[in-house]
């Protein structure tokens, strides 16, 4: 569904990904893992066609996408959820929902705005309550429901467990698994990788903006240099 190949690139004059390939199968849920500034949003951002490449190529089902502007990339069905969210915090979340669907012309938005209700009745019971005032954890479904009004066929998800309860991060990582199984594939950016591997087919790491390393999820769980990296444990 979605090939990486041999991508770099940077800011300014400043190279942060190196030789990048990655490649997604439709339905997977593919996982991203790396430690800050390890390059992991600049990565989803050039998926976007918010950062040129310098080299190589994305093909998205056979199209390249390097070249695209973001609104045509999101039309041919990729969306992402940023990092931090980036609500339109005055705005009421119904709203922000709604934002999510702007660029569509079919006439099923009301339906699938039910639907975003029933995975998330949280955001139902609050849909006309400012976006900036809501919980973190609401935050984060708001966001979520935003780029799921898209539509899209393949989810880019940056760190939705940032600053979130344990319990609320494993209730919106098994959302994914839901989704997934209605039917998106996703591209899960992690940094607890013990929640994100245990829900993912596969993985990848990135180190330094290199990708060091990549395989089946249970393979990349049980690695030792991994288990010390990133849990602790030795
Ligand atoms: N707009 C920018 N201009 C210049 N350098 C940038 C810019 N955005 C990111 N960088 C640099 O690129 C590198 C990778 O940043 P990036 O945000 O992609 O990392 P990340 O893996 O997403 O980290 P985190 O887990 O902290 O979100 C970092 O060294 C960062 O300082
Ligand atoms: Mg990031």
């Amino acid at each position: 569904m979605l090939a990486i190949k041999d991508l770099s690139v940077g800011y300014g004059d400043t190279k942060v990904l190196w030789d990048i390939n990655l490649e997604i199968a439709p339905g997977e849920i593919v996982a991203l893992i790396g430690v800050n500034g390890a390059g992991k949003t600049t990565l989803l951002k050039t998926l976007m066609g918010l950062l040129p490449p310098w080299t190589g190529s994305i093909r998205y089902r056979g199209q390249e996408l390097s070249r695209l502007d973001t609104h045509r990339i999101v039309k041919l069905g990729i969306n992402l959820t940023p990092q931090g969210r980036l609500l339109f915090t005055g705005m009421s979340v119904e709203e922000n929902l709604l934002m999510g669907a702007y660029l569509r012309r079919d006439s099923e938005v009301k339906h699938d705005l039910k639907h975003i209700y029933d995975l998330f009745p949280r955001l139902s019971e609050r849909k006309r309550q400012r976006a900036g005032t809501l919980s973190g954890g609401e935050q984060q479904m708001c966001a979520l429901g935003r780029s799921l009004m898209s539509r899209p066929s393949l989810l880019l998800l940056d760190e939705m467990s940032l600053g979130l309860a344990p319990i609320v991060v494993e209730m919106l990582l098994d959302l994914v698994v839901e989704i997934r199984g209605q039917g998106t594939t996703v591209l899960l950016v992690e940094q607890d990788i013990e929640e994100a591997l245990l829900r993912a087919d596969r993985g990848y790491v990135l180190e330094g903006g290199r990708m060091e390393m990549s395989g089946p999820s249970p393979d990349l769980l049980s690695n030792a240099s991994l288990r010390v990296a990133y849990l602790g444990l030795a």
